[in-house]
């Protein structure tokens, strides 16, 4: 009984396998895919949509300073995303895009000094009649309240010099403020507000005339209001796991790939940094891999800090976009996101100049299981590749055997122990045609252990993720394939989400 089924198998089996091998030319035999990338979408088209970004930084609003109520010496707040793809976010501003500097310590920068300043405006003298204003200005930091017995610019500048962040001091006399002159314990009405941008006398706007006394009606004003910016302004630290590709520079990319952009409400690369890796990757496109951050100043005045994003790696040529009516792209720096992994697009195989394939070369390391043959392999053929002319197959490539292959890195990587990445691949399994395809199956291996397993069908050339912890010299392996359900990998990377 055993037997009768076993063979009827067996015969079912032979009859499909014949039918199989006479449509089906294997890709070691330079078979051509049923679906080309024709159907892929025009990835070149996205370019930057400045048009957007330029209406959205006419109505943003995130000048801030200090008001007669705040209080002094507030620590410095996270950078927040005042908006998001056009829209801005709750007042203009949310979305704390939760960073609390991940630990990371920038290392101290070289401590400025008083000398190390320019006066950008002056104030009013303190007659009675002088009626001054402070800034209302974005990158607003904190303030502290300076002792009053002298107009104390120093003092000022010294706590300027003491924040990483700050390149700008706004110093000023407050008078009628009940806070200032009873109850806060440094009884001084000399405020020191520090910024991480520069801003100039135009947004002198705030002129008090709060009512701060309980009693009474005198009103606050101000007076002596004068600025102070550093002459360096800060060349920031590269964010980790990402490349300085150029900047700074007076042109934004107007570049394919584009993904969207967030406005920043202060210039912070790690916020940037953050907001590229956590952009949710574009189904044709893939992760983001490059950002593009710049100042934009309308009409003079530091307005808002652009953060675009791309899945495409640009650089200073594209940068070419100055500026639209009245806003001026200022402070422009592009940045690339560093793949962790060697060789993930298989171009480092190079045995032949047209069609070629092996089991392993410098970089990948393919095997069978016991008596499948060539079950994963590294092609060189630009008809099977998403980019260039490399790509990887999983799946008997002569169809030999309808076993799965492993395709494993030929080095452990150089990771962090403890740290997370991102594995992100494109897989294509569109070789066969849908009926064939239906079984297509794609398993990623971290340190030999299954951490995902795809069976997308019948499919051209999509993203795909996971995420995954180090321990340090980690092996990335991917296995699958079941000819004919054939599976192609291209473009693999390891993006670290230390951000
Ligand atoms: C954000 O950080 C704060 C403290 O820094 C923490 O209390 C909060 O749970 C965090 N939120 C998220 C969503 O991680
Ligand atoms: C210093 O500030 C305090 C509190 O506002 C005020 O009472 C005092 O008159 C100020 N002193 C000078 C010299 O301006």
């Amino acid at each position: 009984m055993i037997l009768t089924t076993r063979l009827l198998t067996l015969a079912a089996l032979a009859v499909v396998a014949s039918a199989v091998s006479v449509q089906l030319v294997p890709p070691a035999l330079r078979g051509v895919p049923n679906s080309v990338s024709e159907d892929t979408p025009d990835l070149e088209g996205r370019l930057t949509d400045i048009d957007t970004i330029v209406s959205t930084a006419q109505i943003v609003e995130q000048k801030d300073g200090p008001t007669a109520d705040s209080p002094p010496n507030q620590p410095i707040s996270d950078t927040v995303v005042t908006a998001v793809d056009g829209e801005l976010t709750e007042a203009g501003a949310a979305t704390p895009s939760n960073s609390t500097s991940n630990g990371r310590r920038t290392l101290p920068k070289k401590r400025r000094a008083v000398s190390d300043y320019n006066l950008v405006f002056s104030g009013t003298g303190t007659r009675s009649t002088d009626r001054d204003a402070s800034i209302q200005g974005t990158a607003y930091l904190t303030f502290r309240v300076i002792d009053n017995s002298t107009y104390n610019v120093d003092a000022c500048l010294d706590f300027c010099s003491s924040e990483p962040k700050c390149v700008f001091a706004n110093l000023y006399y407050e008078f009628n403020n009940e806070r200032l002159d009873h109850f806060d314990r440094e009884k001084s009405n000399l405020k020191c507000a520090i910024y991480g941008d520069v801003h100039t006398a135009v947004e002198k706007t705030n002129f008090g005339g709060q009512q701060s006394y309980s009693t009474g009606n005198s009103l606050t004003y101000i007076q002596q209001s004068s600025g102070w910016a550093s002459k360096d302004l800060l060349e920031p630290d590269v964010p980790e796991g990402y490349e300085l590709v150029f900047g700074p520079l007076d042109g934004a990319n107007n570049a394919p790939g584009y993904m969207g952009f967030a406005f920043l409400d202060k210039y912070d690369v790690d916020a940037c940094a953050r907001e590229c890796n956590r952009r949710g990757a574009d189904g044709n496109g893939g992760a983001c891999q490059y950002f593009n951050i710049w100042r934009a100043v309308v009409s003079g005045v530091p307005t808002t800090y652009t953060c675009s994003m791309y899945f495409i790696v640009a650089d200073a040529s594209t940068a070419v976009n100055t500026g639209q009516g009245d806003l001026k792209v200022t402070f422009s720096r592009g940045y690339s996101r560093k793949n962790y992994l060697i060789d993930g697009g298989f171009e480092g195989y190079t045995e032949c100049a047209s069609f070629c394939f092996t089991e392993s070369y410098t970089n990948w390391v393919a095997s069978s299981p016991a008596g499948g043959y060539l079950d994963a392999s590294v092609f060189y053929f630009k008809t099977y590749a998403r980019n260039g002319h490399g790509s990887a197959l999983l799946g008997s490539a002569t169809f030999a055997d309808d076993k799965s292959g492993t395709l494993s890195v030929a080095q452990p990587l150089k990771t962090e122990a403890g740290k997370k990445y991102q594995v992100a691949f494109f897989q294509n399994s569109a070789f066969s045609g849908p009926t064939f395809q239906a079984k297509s199956i794609v398993q990623v291996l971290w340190n030999g252990k299954v951490v995902e397993t795809i069976k997308p069908g019948f499919t051209t050339w999509k993203f795909h993720s996971v995420d995954v912890v180090a321990v340090g010299n980690d092996i990335l392996a991917f296995s699958g394939g079941s000819a004919p359900a054939w599976t192609f990998l291209d473009d693999v990377s390891l993006w670290p989400l230390f951000q």
